[in-house]
């Protein structure tokens, strides 16, 4: 089974949203859509969301799923947005709840804000077997950037999510509340146990000077060539690469409108009682 694959790059954000489907008018899943946001002006907007939809219209999709593969913290979540345009039911790892509890204490969010996951439309266990259309899918539990993060396998295609990143730029940052990068070894080494021509689709690419962005590489390519887990490459080196480099990176711009916005599932706050929602800004707490 090998499905279609569209992405759309983001570069105010770095991210890569894909649609995933096995033809023109079958059924379609959208894997991390993003919602553009000015943090100058606080105002959200669709354009790059609307560009996903314009495609799955063209193409006569239907949308099944909107998959995302963990709470992001570099951009604000469209799905809640596509899937009012589109349909299709918004999912995320089942561990969500964890991230849900650690950001509800940071942002001290209000009472009512459940931590359970309900604010999802399905959550998946790892390993949970799903299907796109004719599509057959999996849910694959990859925590380390985040407790909660998962791929989704889709026949011969993998969205990989923030575990690896092209083999020139290596893998993803294990700093954030529930990162770890012992646990982010162990699941990149799973992904990198499937047959060397599966293809890996990234959620992000930060393309070194003089080469354009790029998403899609394959399990033989990573083992052979990722500069930080290539075959070779063991647990403790990893783990003293990643801290060393992870104490020198900043934080990302978006961080904290985009936790408190995609731990809802990409809904805002409830708005004040003058109709307008507020993020809030935690000071000298992160
Ligand atoms: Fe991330």
């Amino acid at each position: 089974m090998r499905p279609i694959v569209q992405s759309f790059f983001d570069p105010a954000t770095f991210t890569v949203t894909h649609v995933v489907y096995e033809a023109p008018g079958s059924a379609c899943a959208i894997v991390d859509p993003v919602l553009d946001f000015d943090a100058k002006s606080g105002r959200t907007r669709t354009a790059s969301a609307q560009k996903v939809a314009d495609f799955v219209h063209a193409q006569g999709l239907s949308v099944e799923w909107i998959l995302e593969t963990h709470a992001h913290a570099d951009h604000l979540s469209a799905a809640p947005w596509l899937r009012e345009q589109l349909g299709g039911r918004i999912a995320i790892g089942h561990d969500i709840t964890r991230v849900q509890g650690v950001f509800k204490k940071l942002f001290n969010l209000e009472p009512e804000f459940a931590t359970d996951g309900r604010q999802f439309d399905h959550l998946f266990a790892d390993g949970e077997r799903f299907r796109i259309g004719k599509l057959e899918a999996q849910a694959l539990g990859m925590p380390g950037h985040t407790p909660a993060c998962v791929a989704y396998q889709v026949g011969d295609a993998v969205f990989v999510g923030d575990t690896l990143f092209m083999p020139d730029v290596g893998t993803a940052r294990c700093d954030f509340p529930g990162g770890d990068a012992h646990t982010l070894y162990r699941s990149i080494r799973r992904l990198l146990a499937l047959p060397g021509t599966t293809r890996l689709f990234m959620c992000h690419d930060y393309p070194p000077a003089g080469r354009e962005p790029w998403w899609e590489t394959s399990v033989a390519e990573q083992r052979a060539a990722n500069i930080h887990v290539h075959d070779g490459v063991s647990a403790d080196d990893f783990v003293a690469m990643r801290t060393a480099r992870d104490a020198t990176l900043e934080m990302p711009n978006l961080i904290l409108p985009s936790v408190q916005v995609n731990i809802r599932a990409g809904r805002l706050p409830p708005p004040d009682d003058n109709g307008v929602a507020y993020l809030r800004i935690p000071v000298n707490a992160l």
